[in-house]
């Protein structure tokens, strides 16, 4: 095996997913404590201040440079080079959270044991499946009184629509957790409350055939409990297939307590071995193979920098097959340029380290003198593929836009367009109508603000914004075979196209969609638009 394969196969890349609070963070330092990348737990990024920034604009604007809500963090375990990327949380969940999905070749799920499914989780789900990326599951705080652990499973069933297939059981919790129970290895791992910051201890494992010492260590009411459990669970649960794994059809879930730091080592190690290597990409050449030697690479995000002095922005790139090697020339496929990338860097959370070479797999952030758009191409000066886009997900909130002096027309109409093409929003205009009524939709409420103060500091607009009571918006994928100005939809509905001049249907309530589908025989409606 080359070198560049062999750096590539021990390469695993995976976003966290979870409903804020459920314990992302905690779970990460764990995860960067094991790879000996920090020495103690709390010093992965200021939670304070990043918790502070997202209720503070200016606060945003002074991270933004070295921004908390888009690192990704490199760590080595077990001869594993192990990507994380974090998908931002709280107010300033974007379209960009999405995106980050897209450059993931699998997903770690928390879930807050005594929460069970959140908001959050659903929609960032929504994504790793359309992607059939496998996700793991690690239900966290089993040290707090949790909910009923079957009741917990059959809700991600429920609500997410993938089979669980437990790793380990749970021995109770809160106060009377006890441990977990490793269905492989058919043993006890008994809790210990190991101090905050300090490496998992060496847990005391009690084969359960070991009847006397089971009842001795978690006493008889927990015994008999674990024992019912677990027929229930022969019975009922899942089979292992790790074919439907890889697929994203099953979830192997693993219990614990990151605070901890219990069944944190037990889950990296579930997951390493059951995790894929880079996966390979569709473009319009067909698949490329990742340990292919020659470089490609797509454009997953681009981060405006917010400070006016320094104009320039950062194209996130999710390195797709062979080595990248920084004093070589790449094409940009998009800008028909052979060109050598300026600044290529390892974005981590509190600091960024220049590099000379990377690996598919790898996420690197480059200088962008505001060349790049989000899904471009990047690849060996000899090929010329474009990878498949990236999709443009749903926006949830709607506000009219107006600008306050209208003869800054021209600066109103680039600003909100450059805006626009960086991905931070997404405009549309009512369907019979020019630039001058423009609806703004956005992920997360944030990016009105984002909008508002970057059209004022970098173009000199002022602008108004009236919020609009419109939550779901459809892309109508078979457009072409209905005459958009005759679809019968119902009162809550209107008509919208996007800068493509594509239609869209913009809803106050959810049952409209299904409504005017039902209306429309035919008509196809989505959540996300392929571009
Ligand atoms: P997030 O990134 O998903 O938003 O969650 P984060 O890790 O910040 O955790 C949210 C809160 O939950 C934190 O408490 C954290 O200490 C706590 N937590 C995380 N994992 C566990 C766990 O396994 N058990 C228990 N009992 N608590 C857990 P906080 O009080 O909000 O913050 P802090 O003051 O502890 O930093």
């Amino acid at each position: 095996m080359s070198d560049t394969a062999s750096e590539i196969k021990r390469r695993r890349t995976f976003a966290i997913i979870s409903h804020p609070d459920a314990g992302k963070t905690t779970l990460t330092e764990k995860f960067l404590l094991y790879g000996g990348a920090i020495n103690l737990a709390g010093s992965v990024k200021g939670k304070a201040t990043a918790r502070h920034a997202v209720s503070d604009w200016m606060e945003i604007e002074k991270e933004r440079g070295i921004s908390v809500t888009s690192s990704v963090l490199q760590f080595e375990y077990d001869g594993y080079c192990i990507n994380i990327l974090d998908t931002p949380g709280h107010q300033d969940f974007s379209e960009d959270t999405y995106r980050t999905l897209m450059a993931a070749d699998s997903a770690v799920m928390v879930i807050d044991a005594s929460k069970g499914v959140e908001a959050q989780t659903r929609k960032l789900f929504k994504v790793c499946v359309m992607r059939h990326i496998p996700i793991f599951t690690f239900i966290n705080k089993m040290d707090r009184d949790a909910l009923d652990t079957f009741d917990l499973l059959d809700d991600i069933e429920k609500e997410l629509g993938i089979a669980t297939c437990p790793v380990n059981w749970p021995i109770g919790s809160g106060k009377g957790f006890k441990g977990v129970y490793d269905r492989n290895e058919k043993c006890v791992i008994c809790y210990s409350d190991t101090e905050k910051g300090t490496k998992e201890g060496i847990a005391t494992r009690i084969p359960v055939s070991d009847d006397k010492l089971l009842r001795e260590t978690i006493g008889d009411e927990a015994a008999d409990k674990l024992l019912e459990e677990l027929e229930l669970l022969d019975g009922a649960g899942a089979d292992f297939d790790l074919d439907t794994v890889q697929k994203g059809d099953l979830t192997p879930v693993c219990f614990g307590s990151a605070l901890t730091n219990f069944g944190v080592e037990i889950f990296l190690q579930h997951f390493l071995n059951m995790a894929t290597t880079p996966l390979p990409r569709k473009a319009d050449i067909g698949e490329i193979d990742p340990l292919s030697e020659d470089f490609s690479a797509f454009v997953f995000k681009i981060q405006a920098n917010m400070n006016k002095a320094h104009r320039d922005r950062i194209a996130f790139i999710r390195i797709c097959s062979g080595r990248y090697d920084a004093s070589a020339e790449v094409r940009h496929v998009q800008g028909n340029k052979v060109m050598r990338l300026s600044q290529p860097q390892q974005i981590m959370a509190d600091d960024r380290k220049i590099l000379t070479e990377a690996y598919a797999g790898d996420i690197i952030g480059v200088f962008d003198p505001g060349i790049f758009s989000i899904g471009d191409t990047l690849c060996a000066p000899k090929s010329n593929f474009k990878y498949e886009g990236i999709p443009t997900f749903a926006p949830e909130h709607f506000a009219r836009v107006r600008q306050i002096d209208t003869m800054k027309r021209k600066q109103f109409v680039k600003g909100i367009e450059q805006i626009a093409q960086e991905g931070a929003i997404q405009i549309f205009q009512e369907l019979n109508s020019g630039l001058e009524e423009i609806i703004v939709g956005v992920v997360g409420v944030l990016q009105f603000d984002v909008l508002k103060y970057r059209l004022e500091n970098e173009y000199n607009v002022e602008i108004k914004l009236e919020n609009l009571p419109y939550e779901h918006i459809r892309w109508i994928e078979n457009y072409q075979d209905f005459d958009i100005e005759k679809l019968s939809g119902t009162s809550d509905m209107k008509k919208v196209k996007d800068m493509k001049g594509r239609p869209l249907l913009i809803f106050i309530n959810a049952w409209s969609v299904g409504m005017t589908e039902e209306r429309n025989k035919g008509l196809i409606l989505t959540e996300f638009s392929r571009n």
